[in-house]
C-alpha cells in the first residue's frame, strides 16, 4: 500500500482537499468557497447540497493536482466545521432543510429556557458543555418543529441526523453508513462524555429522538469505503474528526498539558488534560481531546465565535483592506497613541462569556482612527481573548500554567499577529512548519488506521517548529492593554 492519504477538511467557509505523502507533504491540494446564506440576523445555513458539491470537486481536483487516481490513495480522513446541523431523509439521501451553522443563534430564547428550567448542571455533568445555541441539540429540535411532519418521521425512523462529517460520509458511501466520532458526538449536547455514549435524558430534555442519530465511533476506525463511481475507484475511510480535534492531533499535542489554537474563521484552544475530564470553574468546555483505541483523552476547550472572520469582515463588509494579508503590515504602522478596542461579538461571545445577545462594539474611535487603527483593533481582539481564554485555563487547571501555545489557521501566517499574541499572553506561541494542521490531524487518523502512517510517538518526533514568538511586551504596557480590553468587553456584555 502506498503512503499517500487524503483529507478533506470541510470548513465554514470553504472545502479543502489535500493529498499528503507519507512524509506529511502535501503533493496535491484543492479549494472551494461556498455560499453562506444569512436568512436573518444572527442565523446562519449552509445548502449541504453546495458542501457536498464541493466536497466532490475538491477531491477529484486534488487527486488531479497530485497526478495520482483513487487507487493511488491508501486512505482517506474527514474533519469537519462542528456542531453545524443536517437532517435528512435516509429513503432520499436528501436534506429536509439548510445546514444550520455553529454560528447561528436562532435557538438562543430556547437555550435561555433550558438554563431557567435548571438544566445546566445535567448538561455539565453528561457532556461538558455550557448550555448554548452553538452545539446542535437545539438546532436539531428547531428543525424538526420548523418542517411540516418531521418530527414524526424522526420518530419513525426515516430521517437521520449528522454533523458536516456524518453526513459526508452517508454520501461518500452511497448511504451505507450513518456514523460520527465521539469528537463531533461530543458538541450535540446530546452525548455522555464519560459513559461514550448517545445520553436518553440529555435527548428528552432536548426533543430529539434517537432514531434520528447515528453511531459512534472512535476517530481512527473502519468507516467504510467511497461508492467506485464517485471518484474512479473506492477509497477506505479510516479517520474522522471535528476540525479542532484534527488539529491537535495535527500539532501533535497528545500530553497532557499541551495546547494549540487554530485561527481560522473563529478562534478555538484546547488544552489536553489527558485521561482526567476536568470540571471548568470558568465556563470553558470540558471536551474530548479525540478517542483512540476505545480510550478517550479530555480537554478544555476554549471556543471564540470571530477571529478570521473579523478580517473578513474589514475587507468584505467594510472594504478598508483588499487583501487579508494586508492587515499585518497595517496593524505595525497603527498609530500607538490611539487605544482602540474591537470586540467582534458578532454572533454573540464564546467562551468564557458566553452571552448570545451580545453584539460586536468598537471603543476609543477619534478622528484620527483610520484602517491602519481598524486592522491593529481586529487582530489585537484576537490575541486578547485568546488570553482570556489561557486565563481560564491557568485557574481552571494550574498546570496549564506553563504551557506553549502551539498555533495553525490562516492567521497564523502574519508576523506581526503572532508577535502580538506572545507578548500579550506572555507566553511563548509556536508556528509548526506544517500549517495544514487540521487536514494533517485527519489524514493521520486515517493513515494510522490504514497502518501506513506512524503511531503518535513516531508523529509526534516528527513535527516541526518553524519559529517561535518570544514575548517581548513589558509588564506595565502588557497591564495597560489588557486592562483596557476588558474594560471594552464588559460595556459589551449583556449578561455580565
Ligand atoms: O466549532 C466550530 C469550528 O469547528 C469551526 O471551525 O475552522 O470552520 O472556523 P472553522
Amino acid at each position: 500500500m502506498s503512503g499517500y492519504v487524503l483529507a478533506i477538511d470541510q470548513g465554514t467557509t470553504s472545502t479543502r482537499a489535500i493529498v499528503f505523502d507519507d512524509s506529511f507533504r502535501v503533493v496535491g491540494v484543492a479549494q472551494q468557497e461556498f455560499p453562506q446564506i444569512l436568512p436573518r440576523s444572527g442565523w446562519v445555513e449552509h445548502d449541504p447540497e453546495d458542501i457536498w458539491t464541493s466536497v466532490v470537486a475538491t477531491v477529484k481536483a486534488a487527486l488531479a493536482d497530485a497526478s495520482l487516481t483513487a487507487g493511488d490513495v491508501s486512505a482517506l480522513g474527514i474533519t469537519n466545521q462542528r456542531e453545524t446541523t443536517v437532517i435528512w431523509d435516509r429513503e432520499s439521501g436528501k436534506p429536509i432543510h439548510n445546514a444550520i451553522v455553529w454560528q447561528d443563534r436562532r435557538t438562543s430564547e430556547r437555550c435561555r429556557e433550558l438554563v431557567q428550567y435548571g438544566a445546566e448542571d445535567l448538561v455539565a455533568e453528561r457532556t461538558g458543555l455550557v448550555i448554548d445555541p452553538y452545539f446542535a441539540g437545539t438546532k436539531i429540535a428547531w428543525i424538526l418543529d420548523a418542517v411540516s411532519g418531521a418530527r414524526q418521521r424522526a420518530e419513525s425512523g426515516a430521517l437521520a441526523f449528522g454533523t458536516i462529517d456524518s453526513f459526508l460520509l452517508w454520501r461518500l458511501t452511497g448511504g451505507r453508513v450513518h456514523a460520527t466520532d465521539a469528537t463531533n458526538a461530543a458538541r450535540t449536547m446530546l452525548f455522555d462524555t464519560v459513559a461514550n455514549a448517545w445520553d436518553d435524558d440529555l435527548c428528552a430534555l432536548l426533543r430529539v429522538p434517537m432514531a434520528l442519530l447515528p453511531e459512534v465511533r472512535d476517530c481512527a476506525a473502519d468507516f467504510g469505503e467511497t461508492a467506485p463511481a464517485l471518484f474512479g475507484g473506492s477509497i477506505r475511510i479510516g479517520g474522522m474528526a471535528g476540525d479542532q480535534h484534527a488539529a491537535t492531533l495535527g500539532n501533535a499535542c497528545f500530553q497532557p498539558g499541551m495546547m494549540k489554537s487554530t485561527y481560522g474563521t473563529g478562534c478555538f484552544a484546547i488544552l489536553n488534560t489527558g485521561s482526567e475530564r476536568v470540571r471548568s470553574g470558568n465556563r470553558l468546555l470540558s471536551t474530548l481531546a479525540y478517542r483512540l483505541d476505545g480510550r478517550s483523552t479530555f480537554a478544555l476547550e476554549g471556543s471564540i465565535f470571530i477571529a478570521g472572520a473579523a478580517v473578513q469582515w474589514l475587507r468584505d463588509g467594510l472594504r478598508i483592506v483588499e487583501r487579508a494579508a494586508e492587515t499585518g503590515s497595517m496593524a505595525a504602522r497603527a498609530d500607538d497613541t490611539q487605544d482602540v478596542y474591537l470586540v467582534p461579538a458578532f454572533t454573540g461571545l464564546g467562551a468564557p462569556w458566553w452571552d448570545a445577545e451580545a453584539r460586536g462594539a468598537m471603543f476609543g474611535l477619534t478622528r484620527n482612527t483610520g484602517p491602519d487603527e481598524f486592522a491593529r483593533a481586529a487582530l489585537e481582539a484576537v490575541c486578547f481573548q485568546t488570553a482570556d481564554l489561557l486565563d481560564a485555563m491557568r485557574r481552571d487547571w494550574p498546570a496549564a500554567g506553563d504551557t506553549v501555545l502551539r498555533v495553525d489557521g490562516g492567521m497564523v501566517a502574519s508576523d506581526w499577529t503572532m508577535q502580538r499574541l506572545a507578548d500579550i499572553l506572555d507566553a511563548p506561541v509556536d508556528r509548526p512548519t506544517v500549517l495544514e494542521t487540521t487536514a494533517l490531524g485527519a489524514a493521520w487518523l486515517a493513515g494510522r488506521q490504514a497502518g501506513v502512517w506512524p503511531d503518535q510517538d513516531g508523529f509526534s518526533t516528527r513535527w516541526h517548529l518553524e519559529r517561535r514568538f518570544e514575548p517581548t511586551l513589558d509588564a506595565v504596557e502588557r497591564g495597560r492593554k489588557l486592562r483596557g480590553w476588558s474594560d471594552a468587553v464588559r460595556r459589551t456584555r449583556t449578561n455580565g
